[in-house]
């Protein structure tokens, strides 16, 4: 928003974040990040502060950018939003607008309105569509912005901070504009659980799942994206995004059965990911050492949140395995994980390689000394990025999602 030539100031409790941004270091791994707050900083148009009540009595625009972790019963813990709602109500300047990007159940923005409890201020829903480690790209070149409110003014207003980015506008109302972010995730969620599948069903056809789905992606009607088999989709929105809808489904008299399915599958691929490292293993897991490449919930973040790397190391270290990991960028602090500093390392006396991040630079690994340090040069692919044919050379059995595995040995 600095970059576009509007004055921010961005709020939050934590002192030390504050801190940190102001002083020009982000506090996450996020590509363009440090160059984007260098500049906003060196020209002014961006500050931080822990006090919410006095950036919201000078501002026209209020975004509420609050985290949502999931709650219970597939409903999210909406404690942050709730607080700062509370906190910033009286401080609001007569006809100041405030923004929900917060993902919350639909129904959000009347929510806010209580909880600001002013009539003066309009609210508006402008969902995010944000990925983690292509977020700025991804905000400088939105597919689309939508913009949900009952009071078309205000509409405008927040549709002009965008006009510098000519995006396509999605005007509508808050409900609309709430269930399209919802839906977005649950269809893109669902892409990807039927992506596995098909690669479970390559996988026993002895087809190639990624030329099957390379193929299927060319009809313009489905298209390329969001087709790569993995290990299960995780991170910090899709899981809680699809258990809240199938919730919201349900309190509202439908049984979204077909959402239920796509995250019962994506559990399922994790399984299957667990079972082929087992398999890989001779059988058995217990008392070895499994080498674990990547944390990340995908390449690009050092986010752990939900993260399937993170689920198939502790399935592995509750059936016994000893994991050594290493990611380039992501660290978790884990009972039975040894983080290593290098792949090498990682696999040194390993009964099985698992990648399970796709890291670039797993591609170009020197595989005759993963050979080397391996104890059984044993490959389980989850994210088909290690060359098939290069690690047959240096010696390694390689087991690549969607592709029909080795006979059983
Ligand atoms: C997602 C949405 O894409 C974004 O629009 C929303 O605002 C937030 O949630 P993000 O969580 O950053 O973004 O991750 P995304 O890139 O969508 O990937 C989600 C998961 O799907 C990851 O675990 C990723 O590894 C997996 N994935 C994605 C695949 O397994 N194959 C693919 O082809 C694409």
């Amino acid at each position: 928003m600095a970059g576009l030539g509007h004055r921010v100031t961005c709020v939050d409790n934590d002192v030390a974040k504050v801190k940190a941004l102001a002083s020009g270091t982000p506090t996450i791994h996020e590509r363009g990040l440090p160059e984007a707050l260098s500049s906003a900083l060196a020209d002014r148009s961006i500050s931080f502060t822990a006090d919410a009540g006095a950036a919201a009595a000078q501002a026209d625009i209020v975004f509420l950018c609050l985290p949502t972790p999931a709650g219970t019963n597939g409903h999210p813990d909406l404690t942050a939003v709730t607080s700062v709602a509370r906190e910033i109500g009286p401080s609001l300047r007569p006809g100041a607008i405030v923004v929900n990007k917060s993902t919350m159940p639909i129904g959000g923005v009347a929510m806010i309105r209580e909880l600001l409890d002013r009539t003066d201020v309009p609210i508006v829903s402008n969902p995010e569509f944000l990925r983690e480690g292509t977020a700025i790209d991804d905000f400088l070149n939105p597919d689309r912005v939508v913009v949900g409110s009952t009071d078309p003014d205000a509409i405008d207003r927040v549709a002009a901070l965008y006009s510098p980015l000519n995006a396509p506008i999605v005007r509508t109302d808050p409900a609309s504009a709430e269930t399209i972010k919802y839906v977005s995730n649950a269809l893109l969620a669902t892409k990807l659980s039927f992506a596995n599948a098909v690669a479970a069903i390559c996988e026993g056809v002895a087809a190639d799942a990624h030329q099957v789905l390379h193929g299927v992606g060319l009809d313009h009607r489905i298209g390329p994206h969001f087709l790569t088999p993995g290990p299960g989709w995780g991170g910090s929105c899709f899981p809680k995004d699809t258990e809240a809808l199938v919730a919201m489904a349900s309190e509202s008299g439908f049984d979204f059965a077909l959402l239920r399915s796509a995250i019962a599958s994506n559990d399922e691929q994790q399984t299957r990911v667990v079972d082929k490292i087992v398999a890989a293993a001779d059988g058995s897991v217990d008392g070895k050492t499994i080498a674990v490449l990547g944390l990340a919930f995908k390449a690009g973040t050092d986010d752990t949140r939900e993260s399937p790397a993170l689920m198939v190391a502790t399935a592995l270290i509750g059936l016994g395995a000893k994991v050594q990991a290493f990611d380039p960028i992501a660290a978790v602090d884990l009972d039975g994980l040894a983080l290593k500093p290098d792949p090498y390392g990682a696999a040194q006396g390993a009964a099985v390689i698992a990648v399970l991040t796709e890291w670039p630079d797993f591609a170009s690994l020197d595989l005759v000394k993963l050979a080397d340090a391996a104890a059984s040069p044993t490959i389980v692919d989850t994210r088909a990025i290690i060359d098939r044919a290069a690690a047959h050379q240096a010696g390694f059995e390689i087991d690549t999602i969607g592709v029909s595995p080795p006979p059983a040995r």
